[in-house]
């Protein structure tokens, strides 16, 4: 859930749900996330189901409360709360195909109680509601947002719950804001790292990192990066101080630290790329740069709508004849993106834009990543 947007306008889905269907989602079971402000929540769509600062007990047991109870028999019933409702995350799956997931994952664990917690699979901790930059399109920039920063006192309770959690669970440091923008994000993820984790980062990557924070990052798992052209007049514009050499130099910075500390692997680098008029218009020399980069992995990323945003236009309101070149445009972006062997993923609805691979054309794209990949082995023997 860490790609998690909130959404403002989007149409509500399933406000009729199906009798028998439900969304195809573990995440009250397996994924917990901790605010900013200390809410405990289920997922990034749902309110928060308890308050760090308030709760003495163990995570186990505030996990086993009865908000969370009440959410996880909503979703095996088919009965959805509204934010499972309208949640644009999950798809929608019969019931039974939701029970056969959870069954199995309990099996695993021997849990007969099928609404009581599994082990957190994935945490979520937003150290930082507050941005260096504003982009046009996002929640942050919006009039009414109130961004705050973790404090101390609730970090240290962070602190302990990571402590409760399994040392396999993965922990992303992510949220509303910009996490390397805290005062004290040294501080919190050095200790996250201390304890034997490798976080995870979602970063703009906009400012100017000392070296210390450099040998930090480059003992990160993952750090997608999100730009979504390098065209700086365009990003000054839409997301404001942000530069497209700065962020590769910025990378290259990391990736050679993590050479010069011995860290192997290095952090996982990818991109997090919006698509919307006007970033569309250069995205397939973007895509090159990124390719010639270096980087195999890339999430590209449909608008979702705020009522604030004033220079950016998801690409379904274009007028017929800018989506037929803006469907040229991905449909080069993909073959590069095949041709390069590089992972990638449209998220959110694109509607038309992108047609979904089909069966066949599938089957011709893992066969001819098999192919290559067995080709690089033979001539690196
Ligand atoms: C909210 S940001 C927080 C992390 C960090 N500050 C960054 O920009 O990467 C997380 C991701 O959400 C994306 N995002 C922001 N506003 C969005 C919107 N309206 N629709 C879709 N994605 C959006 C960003 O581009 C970024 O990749
Ligand atoms: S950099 Fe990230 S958090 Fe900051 S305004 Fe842009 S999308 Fe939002």
């Amino acid at each position: 859930m860490s790609d998690c947007v909130e959404q403002q306008a989007a149409p509500p889905i399933g406000a009729n749900i199906p009798p028998g269907r439900t969304r195809d989602c573990l995440d009250p079971w397996n994924y917990l996330e901790i605010s900013a402000r200390g809410d405990i929540r289920p997922c990034c769509n749902f309110h928060p189901l308890a308050e760090l600062l308030d709760s003495e007990a163990s995570i186990g047991a505030v996990r086993d409360n009865a908000g969370f109870r009440a959410l996880r028999k909503s979703l095996l019933s088919g009965e959805l709360q509204g934010p499972c409702e309208k949640c644009h995350i999950r798809k929608m799956t019969p019931v039974g195909v939701l029970e056969r997931r959870l069954s199995s994952a309990k099996h695993r664990r021997s849990q007969p109680d099928i609404l009581a917690p599994l082990p957190v699979v994935e945490l979520r901790i937003d150290i930082n509601e507050k941005c260096n930059l504003r982009c046009d399109y996002c929640a942050v920039s919006s009039p009414e947002y109130r961004g705050v920063e973790m404090n101390g006192e609730l970090f240290e309770k962070v602190e302990k719950l990571v402590g409760e959690v399994s040392p396999h669970a993965a922990v992303h440091v992510n949220g509303h804001g910009e996490t390397t923008y805290h005062p004290k994000w040294m501080t919190m993820c050095g200790s996250i790292i201390e304890v034997g984790y490798r976080p995870h980062i979602i970063t703009n990557l906009a400012k100017n990192y000392s070296e210390e924070e450099i040998d930090m990052l480059a003992k990160f798992s993952s750090i997608q990066v999100s730009l979504d052209s390098d065209d700086d007049a365009l990003m000054r514009s839409i997301r404001k101080s942000v530069r497209t050499a700065h962020v590769f130099e910025t990378i290259e910075r990391i990736l050679n630290a993590a050479g010069r500390l011995g860290i192997s692997p290095a952090p996982r680098v990818s991109f997090s790329v919006g698509v919307y008029d006007p970033s569309i218009w250069t995205l397939e020399r973007f895509v090159e740069r990124i390719v010639a980069f270096g980087v195999r992995n890339i999430t590209f990323w449909n608008l979702v709508e705020m009522d604030h945003q004033r220079l950016v236009e998801p690409l379904r309101n274009l007028p017929a004849s800018d989506q037929n070149r803006a469907r040229a445009i991905l449909a080069a972006v993909r073959r590069t993106l095949e041709k390069a062997d590089v992972n990638y993923i449209f998220a959110g609805d694109f509607d038309s834009m992108v047609p979904q691979l089909t069966g066949a054309s599938r089957l011709r794209s893992i066969l001819r990543r098999a192919r290559r990949a067995a080709w690089r082995r033979v001539f690196s023997a």
